[in-house]
């Protein structure tokens, strides 16, 4: 046997959501997470090795002293996968989000040329040095928070060489930090203010950048913001059927603030992800479900806690329904500035009601679906990438239960720690 380099031994649970490497967990499945009590796991070579009880795994793998982690009584799960995020932009917007407190509407903030659009411009003016700075920064806390692989969407440029720069942030991110980095292009987050005029040729423009994109390999995905103010359902189905013949995975912020059929339409062309979803309607939740392989539902939770909105996703009609649901920050500066996935956990039990055991499939092996990589990642099973951490609660309720404390410990990427 392979001799183990790492072990995390005397968990209270390994909480491994173990069994849907292939799909993601569904319906009753979505709160099946597998615990192994009294637990450990042993790493070698970046890759899991085994999970079992703690007093056997000790006993059969020998390593030095140096080489254990200690959990001490809390649990052990797979590292986070927070599979939506907007980690590269310059500013803030600590003034529009007052506003938004005193009542000022999100889309009407958009309307007036703030918002999306107001980091934009501070992002155009920014210098790519600062740009890095504020990505690793941003990057650490994720990661301080448990999370391990982390999407970066382009899509506060708005332009050729701004929104190749931003997918160049993100690579160098990706080499200078230990979590996994994968992006996604967001050209069609909103249409700048020199096409305003001219829809249809930045359309041609997003034509013509999804080909540069693809042949350099700076994303995986394409995502477009389907909503009033931003893109229409005809604009994204053609950005989006492009996107898909030139190769990438596809992706949509679907439904946000009004209900528009772009679930379905994720659902038609076979997104590997539809986000948001606070509108969806039961055509759009059927859609979903009755897909061959249906696109894993994002929801955000942070979303209408930061805009202090009421407005939240069917999250139990779509579980029911047979949808699978993954949880994600959203972070960014405009609508969910936070890096916490634990805070979105707690958020989601609140404010979507699902359980805790549901939010953490969500927030671990469904969100690696929704990056097309459930079968490296997402869970605590033999042979895939070594991404664990250790959190100082008795039980994985706590996740739900405990919030506005980062209950994270350890954080271990490819097999190696990055905090202890
Ligand atoms: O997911 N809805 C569109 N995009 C982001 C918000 C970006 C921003 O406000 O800067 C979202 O909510
Ligand atoms: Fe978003």
């Amino acid at each position: 046997m392979t001799p183990a380099d790492l072990l995390i031994v005397n968990a209270a649970e390994v909480v491994t959501c173990a069994g849907f490497s292939e799909a993601p967990a569904r319906g009753a499945d979505q709160s099946v997470v597998r615990i192994v009590r009294d637990g450990a796991v042993a790493i070698a070579d970046g890759r899991i090795l085994a999970v079992g009880a703690s007093d056997r795994l000790r006993r059969e793998h020998h390593v030095g002293e140096d080489q254990i982690i200690d959990a001490a009584g809390g649990i052990v799960l797979p590292g986070f996968v927070d599979c939506h995020a907007h980690l590269v932009f310059a500013g803030d917007r600590a003034v529009e989000w007052e506003q938004r407190m005193q009542g000022k509407p999100y889309l009407e903030i958009l309307r007036e040329g703030g918002g999306i659009l107001s980091t934009v411009k501070k992002t155009r003016a920014s210098a790519i040095g600062a740009l890095v700075t504020g990505a690793v920064r941003w990057a650490t806390a994720c990661m301080e928070h448990g999370t391990t692989t982390l999407e970066a969407k382009s899509g506060y440029c708005l332009n050729r060489e701004g929104e190749l720069r931003l997918l160049d942030v993100a690579r160098t991110v990706q080499s200078e930090l230990p979590l996994s980095i994968v992006s996604t292009f967001l050209g069609a987050h909103v249409v700048p203010p020199e096409f305003k005029h001219d829809r249809a040729g930045y359309l041609e423009l997003l034509d013509a950048l999804m080909v540069e994109i693809r042949e350099q390999q700076l994303a995986r995905f394409v995502d477009v913001f389907c909503e009033k103010e931003a893109f229409t359902l005809d604009e994204t189905e053609r950005l989006l059927i492009r996107a898909k013949s030139l190769g990438f995975g596809l992706k949509l912020h679907a439904e946000q603030f009004s209900s528009s059929g772009a679930a379905a339409l994720g659902a038609r062309l076979g997104a590997v992800s539809v986000d948001h979803l606070e509108h969806v309607d039961d055509a759009g939740i059927a859609a979903l479900a009755q897909a061959p392989r249906p696109p894993v539902g994002v929801l955000l939770p942070g979303v209408p806690f930061h805009l202090a909105q009421s407005d939240h996703a069917p999250a139990r009609r779509l579980i029911d329904a047979g949808v699978p649901l993954a949880i994600a920050t959203d972070f960014n500066p405009g609508s969910s500035f936070t890096p916490s996935i634990p805070m979105c956990i707690a958020l989601a039990c609140r404010t979507l009601k699902m359980t805790a055991s549901e939010a953490v499939v969500a927030s671990t092996i469904n969100a690696a679906h929704a990056l097309g990589l459930g079968a490296e990642i997402g869970s605590l099973e033999p042979g895939k990438r070594a991404d664990v951490i250790v959190c100082d609660v008795p039980d994985h309720r706590w996740l739900g239960y405990a919030f506005g404390s980062n209950p994270v410990r350890a954080v271990v990427v490819g097999g190696e720690r990055v905090f202890d």
